[in-house]
Parts: structure tokens; sequence; C-alpha cells
């Protein structure tokens, strides 16, 4: 359909490039096919746009409600005193500081050893990050930042105890390489945690989220970031994505164990768990 599309609207193009074309892989960005080779670029320039209004707009679409599902997923992760943690495409630095404060209820919020490790494609993103945690009450020492790919990450192998991925799987070219990634740099025993928009299986509820996604979101982020693309693209690509069954078994394919899934907000938001063995 796409390689017949080109014949169509460009027919003087040179034979040399159409068949450049043809061999091209195509992907979704949200509702459009683009190259794979572009899709990265294109979600960079997302969230390049949008990195200073990102928590903003944030709380402003989900009314808040993005602070309960990232809190519950740091319950759902529960971690212990020692635990290292690698959160790929961790943006602003919303599931690091959780994990850094984290209390189980045991006291032991200042005294534990815990290191988290940020890892963004995006530069920007990450400098919001730093700037936030010099805001907070957060020990910097056990911070760090690093600016990499999710799908070929700068790390070594078996380097972290846990591995979270938040709203940025369904951004990503290759869910595979994600995956693979992740089981390469956990160790064994290791747990990877996914928080990502999912489906909502309620028919009526459905029309409902879908009406408010459609109408309301892309308005805005017109309004409060002054980019209505930006997030038309986050409402499409939230269509895009597996829903939680589908992705459940891509995790289990791809080795870990005990892998499940809990929904929130009736399926608008998912936890997907499972472990390197
Ligand atoms: C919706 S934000 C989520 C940020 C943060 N995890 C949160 O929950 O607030 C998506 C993030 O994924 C990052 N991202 C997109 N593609 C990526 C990739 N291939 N590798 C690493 N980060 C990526 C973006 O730069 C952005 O910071």
């Amino acid at each position: 359909m796409i390689t017949s599309n080109l014949f169509r609207k460009e027919p003087n193009r040179g034979i040399l490039s159409i068949l450049r074309h043809i061999s091209e892989k195509y992907t979704h960005f949200g509702y459009q096919q683009v190259p794979e080779e572009e899709k990265a670029e294109r979600v960079h320039d997302v969230f390049a746009n949008v990195a200073k209004s990102y928590d903003d707009m944030n709380d402003a679409m989900s009314f808040g409600l993005h602070r309960i599902w990232k809190d519950a997923f740091m319950r759902y992760l529960n971690p212990g005193h020692n635990v290292s943690l690698l959160d790929v495409a961790g943006g602003t630095g919303d599931i690091a500081f959780r994990f850094l404060k984290y209390n189980s209820g045991t006291g032991l919020q200042n005294s534990s050893n815990r290191k988290v490790t940020v890892c963004d494609i995006n530069q920007a993103m990450l400098d919001v990050g730093k700037k936030r945690a010099g805001d907070l009450d957060i020990d910097t020492e056990k911070l760090s930042w690093v600016c990499g790919d999710a799908e070929k990450l700068p790390f070594e192998d078996k380097l972290f105890d846990a591995y979270t991925i938040a709203f940025c799987i369904r951004n990503c070219t290759h869910i595979q390489k994600v995956l693979e990634e992740a089981y390469r740099v956990l160790k064994p025993g290791g747990r990877f945690q996914c928080l990502e928009f999912s489906r909502v299986n309620h028919t009526i509820l459905r029309r409902l989220y879908d009406a408010y996604s459609f109408q309301v979101i892309p308005v805005m982020g017109e309004v409060i970031a002054g980019d209505w693309k930006s997030y038309q693209y986050l409402v499409e690509s939230i269509r895009q994505f597996p829903d939680q069954e589908t992705f459940a078994e891509a995790i289990r394919n791809m080795g870990f164990k005990s892998v499940e899934y809990s929904n929130m907000t009736f399926g608008a938001v998912a936890i997907h768990s499972g472990f390197k063995v």
C-alpha cells in the first residue's frame, strides 16, 4: 500500500530513489507511517518541544492521576535497602525521585543505599530532571543522569537489580530491542517493570476516554505547551500500543519469568512486571 502510494504521488521520482523507498521498513508514528529510521528522531523532537512544560501538562491531562499511578508503580516495585535501579526514559525524574524517597513503612528512607541511574534519549528532559532534583530534598549522590537509547543501552551486562520504564516503551521503534536490552543489563534475579498506557476494556468508558483524549488533550497541549501536534501524537501512540495480554506475552517471549500485569483506572494504564532468572 505504501509503495503503491509512492508511485502514484511522485511519478517522476528516479527509479533508484523509488527502489530505496520500497526496501525501507516503515513503522507507525501515531497514526502516520514513517520510515523506521525517522521515528526516533521524531519522538526526540516531540520531547524536546515539550520538556519545559512536560510536568505541568502531565498534571493537567491526567488531573494529577499520573502521580497516583507512579506511586502505585513504586509500591509494586517495593525496593529494598540496597537496590540499584536503572530507570529508562526517566525523563524529568518522577520515578527516580519516588524510588529514592520510597519508604515501605520500615523507616529506611534516609538510611537506604539505593542508587538510581536515569537514562533518557533526550538531554532536554534530563536537564529539567537535574534542576528538579536540586530543588527537592534528594541525595544527588545516589542519582546519575545518562543520555542514551533504550534500544541500545550504554551499560554493561548484568549491572542492575531493577529496571523500570514508565510511559515510554510505546514511543520506541523496536519494542523487542528494548526488552532485549532490559534483559541484558539486569542481574539474574533482577526485576523488569513497565508502566504504560493500555487498553480500557469497558466499551462505554473507552468511548468517553477516546472522546476526552482526541478532543481535549491536543487542545490542552496547544493552550499549555503551545504544541498541538505533540499531544495529538501522544494520544495516537497510545492507541497503537498492544493490549495488556499481548504485551505480557512479548515480555514472556523475551525470557522473563513470573510475568504479570495489574490494571489501573479501568486499564487506561497498566503495570507489567517480570523477573530475569
Ligand atoms: C512520556 S515521557 C516519560 C518520562 C518519565 N518516565 C515519566 O514517567 O514521567 C517519555 C520519555 O521517553 C524518552 N524516550 C523516548 N524514546 C526513548 C528511547 N528510545 N530511549 C530512551 N528514552 C526515550 C523521552 O525523551 C521522554 O523523556
